[in-house]
């Protein structure tokens, strides 16, 4: 069996559900309230696809505004990127869009984008059509999964669809 290292990051505005996503990875946990990170969290998690063995290196970013300057430290030299918004926020939709248009220009030649419509647990709430953040994806060529950190809905899946890319 081969084994690759892969450097990813998360990017998104605060309280979208990055950490959430990881730790639902990661641990298979969910915790209703979790606290919003301070800088960034770094965890790592072997996930095996197709007799290869992918040891993701994962740094689960910090959302808020005052440590936007801090991103690139954690894209720089990333394999994947997974930017998240949260179904049930328009807004945390436009500043995936800032976070994809950054990664184009910044990021690694190759990074392979995913993007992640996270609480879609929450239909009832729900801001973000299915269809309109395909077409984004689409467009942009990225990986897209609507996903739920709470019930686990996709959350495997979007990392074993960027194995596929890698
Ligand atoms: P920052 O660290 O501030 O950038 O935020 P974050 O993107 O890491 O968000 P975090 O994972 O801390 O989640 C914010 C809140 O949303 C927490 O109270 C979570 O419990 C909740 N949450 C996260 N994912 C989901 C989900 O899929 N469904 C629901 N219903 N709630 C979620
Ligand atoms: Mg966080």
């Amino acid at each position: 069996m081969s084994m690759r290292e892969i450097k990813l990051c998360l990017l998104g505005d605060s309280g979208v559900g990055k950490s959430s996503l990881v730790v639902r990875f990661v641990n298979d946990k969910f915790t209703a309230n979790l606290e919003s990170t301070i800088g960034a969290s770094f965890m790592s998690k072997t996930l095996v696809v197709n007799d290869t063995s992918y040891k993701f290196q994962i740094w689960d970013t910090a959302g808020q505004e005052k440590y936007r300057g801090l991103a690139p430290m954690y894209y720089r030299g990333a394999a994947a990127a997974i930017v998240v918004y949260d179904v049930t926020r328009e807004a945390s939709f436009q500043t995936l869009k800032d976070w994809i248009r950054e990664l184009k220009q910044y990021g690694s030649d190759n990074i392979v984008l995913a993007i992640a419509g996270n609480k879609c647990d929450l239909e009832d709430l729900r801001e973000v059509s299915t269809r309109t953040a395909l077409e984004y994806a689409e467009e942009n060529n990225a990986i897209f999964c609507e996903t739920s950190a709470k019930t686990a809905h996709n959350v495997s899946q979007i990392f074993t669809l960027i194995t596929q890319r890698l």
